[in-house]
């Protein structure tokens, strides 16, 4: 079978990764999807920046919306970030050049997810997501198809690497959130403007996917109570260590009897529940169906374990398997709405 040719924007923590795991995993990929999977065309802003990743034989974009609608692409991957501006027009273009695309962008799909996902049904090119929720976690995969049969109660859970890394970093090693978070920057996990993480937004934008995969919903911040971890002290984790808790930002979408409640905040959990053993840049997601019930722990953020999620869905585009982006029909969404919190 001929290649499949990816065109990527955004060469930075989690493209230069996406590059990397490709070359390194090019026969495997090919043995199991019956096609070489080539990345052929990138764009970034900077030409000259090294890279840690061969890009020897590509051709270069200055312009993503350019590469998006390039005709010697199948696929398009967004690596760039922002829920509007370059990423969300380029996004836009691919789709209506009837392109797949490959996404991380979580803050897109969750301020654009329904009309993207309209897009992507009406051309047939098909949007993919995996690495958009809690980073090398299979969690969208696995509410979209392998809990099918579940009518689902409950998904929450640490969905920020980065605020986990500042609150364990703060807690045990007794680094300041200055420090913590700088950290956290360096090593890649944060987003460009940190405040998306440590006010709580990244965990919102997660949730809101979540939930419409869970519940049918569309995604909408504005359906979310959202509280981050900028206010905390390390006085205040003491203190909950002392009164057997663990601090942890959680985000918790939960049917009740008005609606589906969704929020984010610091919340203190006893200190020998599993997910308050969850520490540093780990995510944990607990998911409660009818049938089954459980929770997925694995890496949250970082270049190697997105790009692992990023690969999976070229691997199904590769493959020919398809999926609605969000479960069922866009058109079949139903709103969301800001429910009082009632639950637990
Ligand atoms: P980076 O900031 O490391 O990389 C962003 C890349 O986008 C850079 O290569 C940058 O170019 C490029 N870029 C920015 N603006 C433009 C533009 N106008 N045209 C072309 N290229 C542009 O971000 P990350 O890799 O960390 O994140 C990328 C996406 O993945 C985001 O949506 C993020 O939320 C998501 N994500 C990130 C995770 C992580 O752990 N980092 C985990 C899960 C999702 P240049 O290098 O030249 O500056
Ligand atoms: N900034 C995000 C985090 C990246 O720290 O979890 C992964 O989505």
């Amino acid at each position: 079978a001929s290649p499949l040719r990816i065109g990527l924007a955004g060469l930075g923590t989690v493209g230069s990764g996406v590059v990397r795991m490709l070359a390194r995993r090019r026969d495997g990929l090919a043995a199991a999807t019956g096609r070489a999977v080539e990345v052929v065309a990138v764009s970034a802003r900077d030409r000259n920046r090294p890279r840690d990743c061969d890009l020897s034989s590509v051709r270069w974009f200055d312009d993503p919306v350019a590469l998006a609608k390039d005709p010697d692409i199948d696929v398009f991957v967004e690596l760039i970030g922002g829920h509007d501006g370059p990423a969300r027009a380029a996004v836009e273009a691919a789709l209506g050049a009837g392109t797949p695309v490959v996404t991380a962008n979580k803050a897109l799909l969750a301020h654009h997810g329904i009309a993207l996902a309209a897009a992507a049904e009406a051309s047939g090119a098909g949007l993919y997501f995996e690495a958009a929720v809690a980073g090398g976690i299979p969690v969208v995969k696995t509410l979209r198809e392998a809990l099918i049969g579940n009518e689902i109660e409950r998904v929450s859970g640490i969905l920020n690497g980065t605020c986990n890394f500042i609150l364990t970093k703060m807690q045990d090693e007794g680094v300041s959130f200055e420090a913590a978070l700088a950290e956290a920057q360096a090593l890649g996990y944060a987003e460009a403007d940190p405040t998306f993480d440590v006010d709580g937004f990244d965990t919102a934008h997660k949730l809101a996917i979540l939930a419409s995969l869970a519940f049918g919903l569309a995604p909408d911040p504005e359906a979310i109570h959202i509280e981050g971890i900028r206010s905390i002290t390390l006085a205040d984790l003491n203190a909950a260590e002392e009164l057997g808790y663990r601090v942890k930002l959680l985000g918790v979408a939960l049917r009740t009897a008005t609606g589906v409640e969704q929020r984010v905040h610091p919340t203190m959990v006893p200190k020998h529940w599993p997910i308050a053993q969850v520490s540093g840049v780990t995510n944990a997601v607990a998911v409660d169906g009818d049938a089954v019930a459980l929770t997925l722990v694995g890496p949250g953020a970082g270049g190697d374990a997105t790009a692992s999620a990023v690969v999976a869905d070229l691997a199904d585009i590769a493959a020919g398997r398809g999926a609605k982006p969000f479960g069922i029909a866009a058109s079949a969404l139903r709103p969301a709405e800001l429910v009082a919190i009632q639950g637990h």
